[in-house]
């Protein structure tokens, strides 16, 4: 799996980054930059090709996603974290997720269904998968998330039903709204910001 490492300050946040669809390892580096500029930062690339675009898992069409390939991609994503946070002597514990669109869907899928030790997340414009098989509490969890009340991408129900899956597992949800479609903003990067900040 490629992906890109660069070691900010000592105080800085160690952010992971996964891009959305089409993007690649450098796609959220200058949002990275911008929520801590002293930040440590894990960016990997998805594996899976669609008609030449890296995504984190297959689908055969818009939202038909391909449910035996997220499962095999989180787990080869997870392996890909822990073995290069052992080589950077990062503990899982200090990441804090920064996904967009489908890196944010495998990140919430990797909280809700594997007991991985990462902490916290910020999703730009996740949906739920409709996966929800596990009951373990994500009382440690917080997450940030935006949705977009006019997404082409991501319905109100999609979304809704992703915050009531974290908050029914008693993680920590701060949900924004945008109005800008799938599209991240510098309005919402400056929320992120702003939440990341007293973290
Ligand atoms: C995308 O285009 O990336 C979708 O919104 C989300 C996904 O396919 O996971």
């Amino acid at each position: 799996m490629e992906y890109l490492f660069e070691r900010g300050k000592s105080q800085g946040k160690k952010l992971l980054l996964l891009h959305g669809t089409g993007g690649d390892e450098t796609s959220l580096l200058e949002i990275a930059r911008y929520l801590d500029e002293d930040a440590t930062v894990l960016s990997l690339r998805g594996t899976v090709q669609e008609s030449g675009m890296n995504r984190f898992f297959k689908r055969n069409g818009l939202n038909q996603f391909d449910l035996v390939s997220l499962e095999v991609e989180s787990d080869r994503l997870i392996q890909m974290i822990t073995s290069v946070s052992e080589e950077q002597q990062i503990a899982l514990e200090e990441w804090i997720i920064v996904g967009y669109s489908n890196g944010a869907n495998i990140a919430a899928h990797m909280l809700l269904e594997r007991q991985i030790r990462i902490k916290q997340a910020i999703l730009l414009h996740p949906m739920s998968l409709g996966v929800d098989t596990q009951y373990f509490p994500l009382s440690e969890r917080k997450i940030w998330l935006s949705v977009s009340q006019n997404d082409p991408i991501v319905s109100k129900e999609a979304s809704n039903k992703l915050i009531e899956q974290l908050k029914n597992r008693q993680a920590e949800v701060t949900a924004i709204t945008t109005n800008s479609g799938h599209q991240i903003t510098i309005d919402e990067i400056e929320q992120a910001k702003k939440w990341l900040d007293e973290r």
